[in-house]
């Protein structure tokens, strides 16, 4: 079920990656506001044929903004509860508590990172951007969901962090360097989280039932349609922080289009690419086969 991952192995690989905010951002690391932030896959601006060129680079590196609060938001959850799943078992197993404890400290440090690049996306964009939270009251509705269904919504942002850097990030040229870096630090750190929820997940399914099991898989979609409500309203705070960075006023027609595409490209960015990964899809199934054919069900509507 766990795909070979171990505790020993996930924190050998961790301690031979470690970097600092300072060697991503801040003295002469300075973003580029001439360039996009985001790879289009996830971005979505080229089917906006009403924009012109500066205008999808404005729209691009709103959503990148978005995209830094939105981490921000998720690890917030994951902190508390990688912190919890680590508690009540500090002894058998030194290495499970140290690659606990390196996964925690890691995520403390994106949380940080983040809203270190937000301050410098604030002081260069010119126009403020208004996202969704507050970030204590999203960990809150989370966390109250059954462990397991916790742990594979965890599972699904560590995999799609995966998918977003390698299917569309790494080769993209045209990126600012700054932004680009930001993903990739991330990603490489990611990587292990991904294999200690595997981990996690196994633990927390141990000695269930495969009708509990489908119950927690339940709770996983119930965060997913709650994070779903949230991207919905980060689209319209998108939407009036374009026409107000752009001083463009959309037709209702050209707002409705501007909607759909990105509430599309939200969907795929935080919800299809997590939920259409095959190692999520692994995880599901080896929980049982029903949970997989549960979320490939659903899962086109994200896509
Ligand atoms: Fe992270
Ligand atoms: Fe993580």
């Amino acid at each position: 079920m766990n795909q070979g991952y171990s505790y020993q192995s996930t924190l050998a690989a961790s301690q031979g990656t470690p970097w600092r905010i300072e060697d991503i951002i801040g003295g002469d690391k300075r973003l580029d506001f001439s360039k996009p932030f985001m790879p289009e896959n996830l971005a979505r601006v080229e089917p906006l044929t009403f924009l012109n060129r500066d205008e999808k680079v404005t729209l691009n590196q709103i959503r990148g903004n978005a995209y830094l609060c939105i981490f921000g938001l998720v690890e917030e959850f994951i902190l508390p509860f990688v912190i919890d799943h680590a508690r009540p078992q500090l002894q058998p197993d030194d290495y499970r508590t140290r690659a606990l404890l390196q996964f925690a400290s890691e995520e403390a440090k994106h949380i940080q990172l983040f809203k270190r690049f937000r301050r410098e996306f604030e002081e260069g964009f010119g126009t403020e951007c208004q996202v969704i939270g507050p970030p204590e009251a999203i960990a809150q509705e989370i966390l109250r969901h059954d462990p397991l269904g916790v742990a594979l919504t965890t599972l699904h942002i560590e995999w799609m962090v995966q998918r977003h850097y390698v299917d569309s990030i790494k080769d993209d040229q045209q990126l600012d360097p700054q932004f680009k870096s930001l993903l990739k630090h991330h990603w490489i750190e990611e990587v292990q989280h991904a294999k200690l929820d595997t981990l996690m997940v196994e633990s927390l399914a141990a000695g269930r039932s495969e009708e509990e099991r489908m119950r927690a898989v339940e709770e996983y979609l119930e965060i997913g349609g709650f994070i779903d409500g949230g991207l919905k309203q980060q689209v319209e705070f998108d939407l009036d922080s374009f026409e107000r960075a752009t001083a463009r006023v959309l037709t209702n027609e050209e707002k409705e289009q501007f909607r759909q595409a990105q509430l599309q490209a939200n969907r795929w960015s935080y919800l299809g690419s997590g939920m259409t990964h095959e190692r999520v899809l692994e995880t599901l199934e080896s929980l049982t086969p029903k949970a997989r054919q549960r979320i490939e069900g659903v899962s086109p509507m994200f896509c």
